[in-house]
This record gives C-alpha cells, sequence and structure tokens, in this order.
C-alpha cells in the first residue's frame, strides 16, 4: 500500500488546484519522454524500472555477502561522493538509532563514509579509529576516476592491506563501478575484489537503489528487500496513473512550476525529525544537479525544525519573498516520552504536561506552516506514517519520478552535470596535471591577481 500523502492544502491559497491541473498536457509530455526514452539523456533512463528489475536473486546475493562483511567488521567504511555517497547516508541515516555511534553492542558494524571530502584532518581522524577497530570498506564510483574518492581509497588501501596482508585486504574490499571501463574497474579486476556493477543507463543521484546503496544499506543491517518493495510500489504507480490526476509525483512536479512561475525560486525541504537531515542532503543534490542549468531551476535548500526556526525562521518568515516549503511530515514515533508534570511549574510547562512530544512537535509543525502562509511562504506537505525501509523506498523513488518530470517541463537534460567539470578543471591544472599547463600558469596568476 502507498503509505505517502501528498497534500497541497496550505498551497490552494496561493495557487488555485485547477490552475495546477492546466500543467496535465505538459506532465504526460515529460512522461512521454521518459517512458518513449525520446527525452535528452534517455540513455539514463534505468532507474525508472531499476526496482521491479531488480531480482529476488540480487537480493539474495548482496544479503549473504553483506553478512560475510558483518561478521568480521566493525566499521565498514563506504567510501564514494555526491550520488555514490549521499542516498546511501540518507537511508542509513534516516533508519538508525540517534546515537548508534555509543550503544556498546550494536547489531551491525558501523557505516563511516570517506572520500566525500578532501579534508586531511578528516581522513587522519579516521585512521587513527581504524587502527583500532576492524572494518571492510567500499569504494564506490561509477566514472572511477573522481579524485575524492580515488585519493581516499588510495590511503585506506595502504591501510587495510598493512593492517590484514593484501590476501585478507581483498576480502574486506568491494568495489562498485562501472561493469568495463574506468580506473577502479580494471584495479579491481586485478586485484580481485569482489565487484557490483553500477549499470550504464543509472546517473549517480539516481543510483541508490543500485549495489551502490542496497550492499552498505544491507551491511548496515537494514531491509533492503522491504526498501526495494517500497520503491516498487511507488514505481507502479507512476506507470499506472502518467498523468496528473491522482498522481503525487506529477502534482508535486507540476506544484513546484506553479510557484516557480509567480517568482518562488527557492525550495526549502523541512523535516522535523533530525534523522532526515541527510535525506534532505540527498534530496537537494538529486534536484539541484538535475534542474539547475541553463540559468534556471528552482534552488534546493534545507533545514531541520524546530532547531533552525532559532537561526533560519527568521528569514523564512520575513526575507526575501523568493521561498516556498516542502515539509515532510512523519507520523507518531513508537518511542513514548510524556512531559512530566512538575510541582514548580517555574517553567510554565504544566499546561502541556502529560503530552507526547511528537503531539508538540506537531503542533510546532501546525504552528509554523501557518505563520510561514501568513508571510507568503506556501507550503507543500508530504506525511509518511513513520521511516521506514518501506516508506523510505517510496519517497526515494517518489522524488526521483517526480524530479525527472519537474526537470523536463522546464526544459532541460535532468541526467548530466556539465557545472560540475569547471572547478574540476581548474584543481587539476593548479596541481599540475599533465595537459593542463597552459591552465596552471593562466589560474596561478589570477590568484595572485595579476589579471
Ligand atoms: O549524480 C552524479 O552523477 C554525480 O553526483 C556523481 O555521482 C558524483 O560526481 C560521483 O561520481 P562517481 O560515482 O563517478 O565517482
Amino acid at each position: 500500500m502507498i503509505q505517502l500523502k501528498l497534500e497541497l492544502n496550505h498551497l490552494f491559497s496561493s495557487i488555485p488546484k485547477d490552475q495546477l491541473l492546466t500543467y496535465n498536457q505538459q506532465i504526460i509530455g515529460a512522461y512521454r519522454k521518459i517512458y518513449n526514452k525520446t527525452g535528452a539523456g534517455s540513455e539514463f533512463l534505468g532507474w525508472v524500472d531499476l526496482p521491479t528489475a531488480t531480482s529476488e536473486s540480487f537480493i539474495e546475493q548482496i544479503s549473504g555477502h553483506a553478512a560475510a562483511l558483518r561478521a568480521k567488521s566493525e566499521i565498514f567504511v563506504v567510501i564514494g561522493i555526491g550520488g555514490s555517497y549521499l542516498g546511501t547516508r540518507a537511508i542509513v541515516d534516516a533508519l538508525s538509532h540517534h546515537f548508534a555511534l555509543l550503544k556498546e553492542k550494536p547489531a551491525a558494524p558501523h557505516i563511516i563514509f570517506a572520500g566525500q571530502n578532501i579534508s586531511e584532518e578528516y581522513l587522519a581522524d579516521l585512521l587513527e579509529i581504524l587502527d583500532q577497530k576492524d572494518y571492510s570498506l567500499a569504494v564506490i564510483s561509477k566514472s572511477g576516476t573522481t579524485i575524492e574518492p580515488a585519493v581516499a581509497f588510495r590511503v585506506l588501501k595502504a591501510h587495510i592491506e598493512k593492517k590484514y596482508g593484501i590476501t585478507e585486504a581483498r576480502t574486506r574490499i568491494v568495489a562498485i563501478t562501472d561493469k568495463s571501463k574506468g580506473a577502479l574497474k580494471q584495479l579491481a579486476d586485478s586485484e580481485g575484489y569482489v565487484s557490483y556493477v553500477v549499470p550504464d543507463d543509472v546517473g549517480g543521484r539516481y543510483s541508490v537503489l543500485s549495489a551502490v546503496g542496497l550492499l552498505p544499506i544491507a551491511v548496515a543491517g537494514y531491509d533492503i528487500r522491504a526498501l526495494v518493495e517500497g520503491a516498487r510500489k511507488m514505481e507502479a504507480l507512476s506507470r499506472s496513473v502518467n498523468n496528473i490526476h491522482g498522481n503525487p509525483m506529477a502534482m508535486y512536479a507540476a506544484a513546484r512550476h506553479a510557484l516557480y512561475a509567480t517568482g518562488k525560486t527557492t525550495e526549502i525541504m523541512v523535516n522535523y525529525e533530525p534523522r532526515l537531515f541527510f535525506f534532505t542532503e540527498w534530496w537537494k543534490q538529486l534536484f539541484g544537479e538535475s534542474e539547475g542549468k541553463e540559468n534556471k531551476g528552482i534552488f534546493p535548500a534545507g533545514v531541520g525544525f524546530t532547531t533552525d526556526l532559532h537561526s533560519m525562521g527568521q528569514y523564512i518568515q520575513e526575507g526575501m519573498r523568493t521561498i516556498f516549503e516542502t515539509v515532510i511530515s512523519v507520523g507518531t514515533p513508537k518511542k513514548e516520552i510524556r512531559i512530566p508534570q512538575a510541582d514548580s511549574d517555574l517553567d510554565q510547562l504544566n499546561y502541556i504536561s502529560g503530552k507526547r512530544l511528537s503531539e508538540v512537535n506537531l503542533m510546532a509543525e501546525y504552528g509554523t506552516t501557518l505563520a510561514h502562509m501568513d508571510g507568503g511562504v506556501p507550503t507543500i506537505r508530504i506525511s509518511i506514517p513513520e521511516i521506514s525501509e518501506d516508506t523510505i523506498g517510496q519517497l526515494i523513488y517518489f522524488f526521483e519520478m517526480a524530479c525527472a518530470l519537474s526537470a523536463y517541463m522546464l526544459g532541460v537534460n535532468p541526467f548530466n552535470q556539465p557545472g560540475v567539470e569547471a572547478y574540476k578543471k581548474n584543481m587539476f591544472a593548479l596541481l599540475g596535471k599533465e595537459g593542463f599547463e597552459e591552465q596552471t600558469t593562466l589560474l596561478t596568476n589570477r590568484l595572485k591577481g595579476k589579471m
């Protein structure tokens, strides 16, 4: 059953429902591009039926391998960046105990990330921990040439080989990369690592439901079958209703467009559960990298409430009126805490004593939504009853499809990222890479302010 609900009630004061329905033809056109593979970037549509194409035997294979890695690892390091990092982090964080790192007897290895930055201190601190703990690692890079994970892997490969010896190290390293090309594939073959394929037709930010996410999520002890099943439900809904009527993905894409047309150029994803922090980061990459091109696109931002109401709340309420919000609202949690009665009532909280914290959190959400609406910030609400593999699977597919629809409606290729190359070329030139000599001089002079 689909448990995700899209609620647009708080939008209809700024965008009437009838107006949203006028986007139906555009939605149908975007769907045609996706299902008939006729749009820009159509060679990257493998994610569309990835959930149903994921076989039981593949899930079994990944689960079996994950169990073997779990048995000998206190820590599992996931090396990757961008689409080879954020989806896994989003799901593992969403499903994990908030203080998993402090639990004395964790049920599964801690998942630690590397290669998502080039900070020397970060990696040095990680090595200190890895000196003391048993670990395995996955190196994930579709291209196999991205500098951040490649640098981290070079360092960790040396560390793990020194710690365990080359033969044992090889059983502790998993490579997830292109099926035939790239430096990582070559290395994995020559070293004999178990390797998994990032399908050719699935781009990085759409890859979390492939081995890229499934292996580390299984190592972390989560039910990847239920995750994929959740995504399958949304895939089925999308296929059965590929127009705006009764399809929340299409409605969400249309709502964003209607808002963009009225000058709302920033979308803030809001959560009231800290476990969803990295889900927002994943969503930011998905929409930012897919839509932000050709001088177009809604800027995706994120906040965690109520925490950020005390830092960003002022701006959202009264700053530039270019913002709308998308709230991910989660139902009542299973763990229960009620606010105690206090004899003194110095903090004047007795009026809410006996109430659950989740009720207070929900009233904070409602109160904020109404205040923001009054301040000219329309709100889209997406609710799920709980955070589970099933609902996260639904959310992942929901946003993947909505993003592809939305980018096609905007008239851009959802699946490329040409702008990401600019910094890389400069960095290579400044580091003195062969072939960049001319740029090296130019950039060095610019940094010195000479031109
Ligand atoms: O979505 C994308 O394609 C990017 O974010 C990539 O995932 C990211 O740059 C990492 O690339 P790779 O997996 O090739 O190392």
